[in-house]
């Protein structure tokens, strides 16, 4: 055996499978075939009339809304470059855009625009993006669209909704029933709302097979182990829970040169995310209650 053969690890096969913001293995998500076909049977149009319907996709976080719609934007553009049709699909995360000025940004670079470094003014973004349109219809998938769909000033999603041969796809986190959407984003978009409902046990477990089966060696974690989490993670209705356990538990059976993860590593990275679950829940009051001190502060002052 060679000193590097000696080093390699005896749990993981490959880590990087277990990340939050990984992608599925396969590259496509697993268990939401039909979610994908219905959000698919709203698009079709656009491939004959360049309009298709806007969705409004939402659920709560860990329900694979990113994934799904990542996998949705690309086979748009694959579909489009097969049959040669004059369509193409954007992808914005406007929780880290924050701004519709940054938001609409990415948007005319992601639709294929140069923007110089020094940047453009609102107005110029539009025109390049009214350019764009001559030439093709787009998709603009607005992740996490909380970010912006309450902001008063330029409300980006309304001036998209208005440009032809635009179609929408809103993704939110945070909204958990399509009642606190705003008024006019309803009444203005019509949009098809599709909700994604968290996973089951037996969507989590096959969810979590596959990942296991790429980060970890053959066996370092047995079937009943692996049902534990399953089950957890089900119950959390956050598919990230799993991977979190998963990635925390192998690290502490490698840590401790085991060969096999056990109830011990397990129960303990429970425990740890329990812990950091709970210090961001008190993080969040304290902020929230400092907040509420800063706001009374300043009607006193008049
Ligand atoms: N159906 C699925 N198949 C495979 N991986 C999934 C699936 N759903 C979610 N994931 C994975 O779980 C993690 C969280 O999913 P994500 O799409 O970011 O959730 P959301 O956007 O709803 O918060 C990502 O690493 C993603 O690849
Ligand atoms: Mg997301």
């Amino acid at each position: 055996m060679t000193l590097f053969e000696n080093l390699q690890s005896r749990i993981f096969k490959d880590a990087r499978w277990l990340q939050p913001l990984s992608e599925p293995p396969s590259g496509k998500p697993l268990c939401r075939e039909s979610d994908l076909e219905f959000m698919a049977s709203f698009l079709l149009e656009i491939f004959r009339t360049g309009h298709g319907r806007n969705l409004f996709i939402y659920g709560k976080p860990g329900t694979g809304k990113t994934v799904c719609i990542r996998y949705l934007l690309n086979e748009i553009n694959k579909h489009a470059e097969e049959t040669e049709m004059p369509v193409s699909a954007v992808y914005v995360n406007a929780g880290r855009t924050r701004t519709p000025y940054y938001t609409m940004l990415e948007i005319v670079k992601g639709s294929g625009f140069k923007v110089p470094e020094a940047g453009w003014q609102m107005f110029r973004l539009k025109s390049a993006f009214e350019n764009v349109l001559e030439e093709k219809a787009i998709v603009v998938a607005i992740d996490e669209v909380d970010a912006i769909i309450y902001k008063e000033r330029e409300p980006i999603i309304y001036y998209l909704n208005s440009q032809p041969k635009t179609t929408l796809i809103l993704v939110s986190n945070k909204i958990e029933d399509a009642a606190q959407l705003p008024e006019r984003a309803l009444s203005t978009l019509q949009p098809k709302l599709i909700k994604l409902e968290p996973y089951n046990f037996e969507e989590t477990k096959k969810i979590l097979k596959d990942r296991v089966e790429h980060a970890f060696q053959p066996k370092a974690i047995s079937n009943r182990l692996l049902n534990k989490v399953a089950e957890t993670a089900s119950e959390s209705g956050d598919i990230r829970t799993g991977f979190s356990v998963l990635l925390s538990a192998g690290s502490d059976a490698e840590r401790a040169e085991k060969s096999k993860i056990d109830s011990e590593d397990i129960q303990s990275a429970f425990k740890g995310k329990r812990m950091i679950e709970l210090l961001k829940k008190l993080q969040d009051i304290k902020s929230r209650v400092e907040k509420r001190k800063r706001k009374k502060r300043k009607f006193k002052l008049f």
